[in-house]
């Protein structure tokens, strides 16, 4: 029997994905979802495939950006399945980052959705995790949050802020007996990866992802890096001086910009 056998999962952006993927995975292991994206027509039909699988799933659509939403959300998700053992923090967006059409409002909207949308998924569903001295609080971030990556400021930024705030929660929540689980994934086949023009190393496909994001998650991992061959090179570079990050970098940009 999975660890995640009846658990009670509220998922965002699970209308597409990895966030898709995550919910069929999921339903396979026994837990029960709630599922909040923007768009309900994707939301039912995803219901229907975990419902296909013998699962159970609760349709709760809304916008991350939305605080006074995510808190209806939360309390319908109590309310109706009597809790929330597990929190994923999944809705995200990328957006490339040009020097040359620097767009503050862009950068902070990008931000709004991963940082601020996983906040406030955490806000609305911390307090009743606390009431119980139980739960775990899974935020999806990026590799690319370890390092600052060409064309990516942006993104890299606001998974940079979800990484460091994990790190940060993570100490005060243990003397409350709530997890927190932060995930780093490379690159995943999904809508959002479809987007870019490069080659993109150690490509994964969606289920794949799913099925090592919930055995992380199911193991009440501090952190999830993936692949392994694509999370070493990152951390490699973390480790560099900063001269010599600059100079690899400088070169595999100046790369893609002529392929
Ligand atoms: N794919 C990768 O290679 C990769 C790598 C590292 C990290 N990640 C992270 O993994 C997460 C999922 O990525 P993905 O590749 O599955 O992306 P995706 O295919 O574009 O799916 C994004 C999901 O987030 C939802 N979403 C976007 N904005 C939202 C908002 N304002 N409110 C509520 N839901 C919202 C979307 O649904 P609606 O449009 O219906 O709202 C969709 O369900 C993201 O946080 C992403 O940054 C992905």
């Amino acid at each position: 029997m999975s660890n995640l056998e009846g658990k009670r999962v509220w998922l965002t952006g699970a209308s597409l994905g990895i966030g898709r993927a995550l919910a069929i995975e999921l339903a396979k292991q026994g837990a029960i979802v709630a599922l909040t994206a923007r768009n309900k027509e994707r939301l039912v039909e995803v219901g229907k495939e975990v419902e296909s699988l013998g699962g159970r799933a609760l349709i709760v659509p809304g916008d991350v950006r939305d605080l006074d939403r995510m808190k209806e959300v939360a309390e319908e998700i109590v309310s109706v399945i009597g809790g929330v053992d597990i929190l994923i923090a999944n809705a995200g967006t990328h957006v490339f980052s040009k020097p040359e059409e620097f767009d503050t409002s862009e950068y902070l909207e990008l931000m709004d959705i991963n940082y601020g949308g996983t906040l406030r998924c955490i806000e609305a569903i911390l307090p009743s995790m606390l009431e119980r001295k139980s739960g775990q609080i899974v935020g999806v971030a990026s590799l690319a949050g370890l390092r600052g990556l060409p064309r990516a400021a942006a993104y890299c930024a606001s998974k940079a802020a979800i990484i460091n705030f994990f790190q940060s929660m993570r100490i005060h929540l243990r003397d409350h007996n709530i997890g927190v689980t932060v995930i780093n994934p490379g690159f995943v086949r999904t809508p959002l990866t479809d987007k870019n023009d490069f080659h993109m190393p150690c490509l994964i496909e969606a289920d794949k992802a799913a099925r090592i994001m919930c055995s992380g998650i199911a193991k009440g991992r501090d952190e999830i890096s993936f692949p392994i061959p694509f999370s070493w090179t990152i951390r490699l570079l973390r480790l560099l001086p900063l001269p010599i990050y600059n100079w690899i970098m400088t070169r595999v940009w100046r790369r893609m910009k002529d392929n």
